[in-house]
């Protein structure tokens, strides 16, 4: 069964002088349980606005987003929140962790907005992502490969279905990187989610057997790449 099914998506921001620009246009796209897709396209070509619309905090102008056949966008703000918390991990472009707390209160406060707090779990979530000896770290202590782990860590807290990845490996170098997708990809394949990471770095995408473009999939894209 899929876990993600899109259908005749379509998501327009206003440009600064007014006009509706429409950045993603997606007639279908899916994804399995436990499948591992990997979906490349340039800066700017709309991947953040994608995984945004996925994860409801962005709503599309039109179309349908199910997650295990719920559509995310159909939800009030409140049951939406707590959806996502609770079937989405997201790892964001930029970490989002929260800077007052350490290492292991992000991954508390994750499970707390979601199916709640079980600390021997995050513990070991954070002794998975190799930060065993960093748990009581804030972020700022931490080098970026770390935080990157514990944004990994947190995105796993409530076993989640589907696992939305946003250049995970951006600020890493290509050792770092190839070690934190390895990492990534194990996590979601002990635990059966499915993941759905966007890059625009070949060496990322390379290590993924099912890739796609978003130029493929969005039609908006094949207008500009055509025109
Ligand atoms: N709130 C907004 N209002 C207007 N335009 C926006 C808004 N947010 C994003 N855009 C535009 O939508 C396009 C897609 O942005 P998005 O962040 O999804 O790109 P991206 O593919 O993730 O790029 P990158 O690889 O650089 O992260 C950009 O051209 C951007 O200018
Ligand atoms: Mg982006």
């Amino acid at each position: 069964m899929a876990v993600l099914d899109i259908h005749d998506l379509k998501k327009t921001y206003r440009t600064p002088t007014g006009e509706r620009q429409t950045i993603v246009e997606i007639a279908r796209f899916s994804m399995d349980a436990k499948a591992q897709v990997a979906l490349e396209g340039r800066s700017g070509s709309g991947k953040t606005t994608f995984l945004n619309l996925i994860a409801g905090i962005l709503k599309g102008d039109q179309g349908k987003i199910l997650i295990e056949g719920t559509d995310i966008q159909s939800l009030s703000e409140s049951s939406r929140d707590l959806f996502r918390a609770q079937r989405i991990g997201y790892v964001h472009q930029v970490f989002n962790l929260l800077q007052g707390y350490t290492a292991l209160e992000n991954v508390e406060l994750g499970m707390m907005f979601g199916t709640g707090l079980d600390k021997s779990y995050a513990v070991e979530l954070l002794n998975r992502v190799g930060l065993e000896d960093r748990i009581h770290y804030y972020p700022r202590q931490l080098s970026v490969g770390q935080q990157q782990r514990v944004a990994v860590a947190r995105a796993m807290a409530n076993h989640p279905r589907v696992v939305l990845a946003d250049e995970p490996t951006g600020n890493l170098d290509p050792h770092h990187s190839h070690e934190a997708l390895a990492l990534i990809r194990g996590i979601c394949k002990e635990q059966d989610a499915a993941l759905l990471l966007v890059s625009h770095d070949h060496e990322v995408l390379q290590e993924f057997e099912n890739r796609q473009s978003l130029a493929e999939i969005n039609l908006t894209e094949q207008k500009v790449v055509g025109s």
